[in-house]
C-alpha cells in the first residue's frame, strides 16, 4: 500500500490549480490524500484564501522575511515537518524551491507547467510569457505538463503531458484560457498516480506502473 498523501501546496497567485486538487479530493478521485498546507511568497495570493476557505493551515513564507537562504529553507523544512507533510505540488509557485527542501522529498515534488516541456520551460518562461514564446514561434501544438522538480526550472522528468491545437488565430491570452482547463484536469489526475503509488522514479525515468 502506498503512503497516504499529506500534501504541501506551494502557490503565488489565484490559485486555481490549488483548487482543482481539492475538487479532486473532494470528488473521491484521489484516495488518501490531503492537503495540509499551503505555502506562498504572497501575502495576498488568492492561493492563500482558498486554503483559508478549506481551512487548510495557510502559510505566508518569503525569503525577505529571513537574512540567509539557509535560515529561510530551514524555516521552511520546519514547517513541513510540523505538518507532516510527504509531498509537494508547485502550483503557479514564482520561486525555486530550496534545494535542501527538494531534496527532503526525493521523486516527490511535482510542478504544473503551461506548455509541452521540455519546450518552452526554464527561467522567464511563466504565465503569458510561456503562451507568448509558442505563439511568436508559431508552434503547432501545446499544452500542459506535470513534472517532477529538481534543482533546475522546469528541468525534472515528466509525469504526464495533454496536448492542444494552436489555431493560426489564437492570442496568447485564448492560449493560456485553452490550456488552463487542460492543467486543472491533468495535475489531480497526476497526483492521483502518486496517490495509487503507481509512479515509480529512478534518476531522469518515471515509469507508471498498471496502466489502464
Ligand atoms: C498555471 O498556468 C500554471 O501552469 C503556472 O502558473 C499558473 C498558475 O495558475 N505554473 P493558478 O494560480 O493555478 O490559477
Amino acid at each position: 500500500m502506498p503512503d497516504k498523501l499529506n500534501i504541501a501546496v506551494f502557490a503565488s497567485g489565484r490559485g486555481s490549480n490549488f483548487h482543482a486538487i481539492l475538487d479532486a479530493i473532494s470528488a473521491g478521485s484521489i484516495p488518501d490524500t490531503r492537503v495540509v498546507l499551503a505555502v506562498s511568497n504572497n501575502s495576498e495570493a488568492g492561493a492563500l484564501a482558498v486554503a483559508r476557505e478549506n481551512g487548510i493551515p495557510a502559510m505566508h513564507l518569503s525569503q525577505k522575511q529571513f537574512p540567509s537562504e539557509e535560515l529561510f529553507a530551514e524555516a521552511m523544512a520546519g514547517a513541513l515537518k510540523d505538518h507532516g507533510v510527504n509531498f509537494i505540488a508547485l502550483a503557479g509557485y514564482m520561486k525555486k524551491l530550496p534545494s535542501a527542501v527538494i531534496r527532503m522529498f526525493p521523486g516527490r515534488v511535482v510542478n504544473i507547467h503551461p506548455a509541452l516541456l521540455p519546450a518552452f520551460g526554464g527561467k522567464g518562461m511563466y504565465g503569458i510569457h510561456v503562451h507568448e514564446a509558442v505563439i511568436a514561434a508559431r508552434s503547432k501544438r501545446s499544452g500542459a505538463t506535470v513534472h517532477i522538480v529538481d534543482e533546475e526550472y522546469d528541468h525534472g522528468p515528466i509525469v504526464l503531458q495533454r496536448e492542444v491545437d494552436v489555431a493560426e488565430s489564437d492570442t496568447p491570452e485564448s492560449l493560456a484560457a485553452k490550456i488552463l482547463p487542460i492543467e486543472h484536469r491533468i495535475y489531480p489526475e497526476a497526483i492521483r498516480l502518486f496517490a495509487e503509488g503507481r509512479v515509480k522514479v529512478l534518476g531522469r525515468a518515471v515509469t507508471i506502473t498498471g496502466e489502464r
